[in-house]
């Protein structure tokens, strides 16, 4: 407006220096709002340009169903042999629960028993109760969860694990794939493991900023007593700035997702010791694959829902605690921290006493025991006591 009505002047009253110095001063006006215009503008823009508080990726909804689905698919094409889930009640004596895909086939890794095949596949029911405190507070702890698998024993290794994962990964949803965006992947590797980065780097166009080297604690896996061990690969994904600080798995694994890890078991360890120091024995007869993917981690991030208790296999259990409550789910944190510890245990519950499991005083029992009196009180706590 001022620019238009300066020209208006200047058409008027071109040959009177005072009403050119008013034309001047009406431009500098006109300048001054336009640069405030502007600047209202940029601060709107930067507004909506922060980071959505919603994950970025992928677009597409996928159920976790599909994405079992397309996993057994994947590998099933690579030659491998589908293996059914085991029970969540070990076979192995010295372990309570199935509490990784690999467990099933550790008799296969330490040589005690031939491999009936050299590849296989499975999506494995698992129950973890170590970080039963941590449950419903963050994004992916479960007392129940399902651990896609990919095992080679004896067959291929690192190279292979490598560019397996990261076609599955990232090929896009209309081939088969999860669509990740490659940009938002990180990986890390054990610090030593000098083969796997350059695995990475050759079979993949992840860039090497976005690699990270870790010590034991975090890259060397095992079940924790003596049995197949090896230096292992993760693969995280970057939900954005909105979830915390730049800088990779290493800085913030709230804001970096674990979501797919790559063991190279190659070595058997001596039970005892430390996460970050424990007794290798020596090599194991066979170099082994054993890779776990995150179900319901990578379903969370499919699905754009803020954590593994709101997928589609869990959010019917929160739906129904809110309606038998009348709380609204969203409404109050510590609520909602209940709910999800509701749907959590109730369903691990579900899923032990379908293997036979039923509640006592020790051992097996009492975990479920233990489960299912934490969800009645968190019931209580929600008003429900009936
Ligand atoms: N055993 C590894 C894990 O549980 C990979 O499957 O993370």
């Amino acid at each position: 407006a001022g620019i238009g009505l300066g020209a208006f002047a200047v058409v008027q009253l071109r040959d009177n220096p005072k009403a050119q110095q008013a034309v001047d001063e009406i431009y500098e006006a006109a300048k001054d709002f336009g640069a405030a215009v502007a600047d209202g503008y940029r601060e709107r823009e930067e507004e909506l340009n922060k980071p959505a508080k919603r994950p970025t990726t992928p677009k597409k909804w996928m159920k976790t169903a599909e994405i079992k689905r397309r996993w057994l698919e994947f590998f099933e094409k690579k030659n491998h042999t589908v293996v059914p889930s085991a029970s969540l009640v070990s076979q192995d004596p010295t372990l309570m629960f199935t509490v990784a895909g690999m467990v099933p086939f550790i008799p296969y890794m330490t040589g005690l028993l031939p491999a009936p095949y050299e590849r296989a596949t499975s999506v494995q029911k698992c129950v973890r109760t170590l970080d039963i405190e941590e449950v419903g507070k963050t994004t992916r702890h479960g007392t129940f969860f399902q651990m896609n698998g990919n095992f080679s024993f004896g067959d291929y290794f690192k190279k292979e694990a490598i560019s397996f994962a990261w076609e599955l990964l990232t090929n896009s949803v209309e081939d088969g794939g999860y669509g990740f965006d490659k940009d938002k992947l990180w990986v890390t590797v054990y610090k030593d493991d000098e083969e796997s980065i350059q695995y990475w780097l050759e079979q993949t166009d992840i860039p090497k900023e976005r690699i990270q080297k870790r010590g034991m604690a975090d890259n060397y896996w095992s079940t924790g007593q003596r049995g197949p061990a090896g230096p292992c690969s993760e693969i995280y994904f970057d939900r954005g700035p909105a979830y915390g600080i730049e800088g990779g798995p290493e800085a913030d694994e709230d804001r970096y997702i674990e979501i797919w890890n790559l063991v190279f078991m190659q070595y058997e360890r001596a039970d005892g010791g430390t996460k970050d120091h424990f007794e290798i024995l020596g090599e194991l007869p066979k170099k082994n694959i054993d890779t776990g993917m995150g179900l319901e981690r990578v379903a969370f991030l499919l699905q754009g829902v803020e954590n593994i208790y709101e997928i589609d296999q869990v959010k019917p259990l929160i739906d129904l605690v809110s309606q038998l409550s009348n709380k609204e789910y969203g409404a109050n944190e510590q609520d909602d921290v209940r709910m999800r510890v509701i749907a959590d245990h109730i369903r691990s519950s579900l899923m032990l006493m379908s293997d036979g499991v039923t509640p006592s005083n020790e051992g097996r029992g009492y975990v479920l025991r233990r489960l299912l009196r934490r969800s009645v009180r968190a019931l209580r706590l929600l008003g429900i006591d009936k």
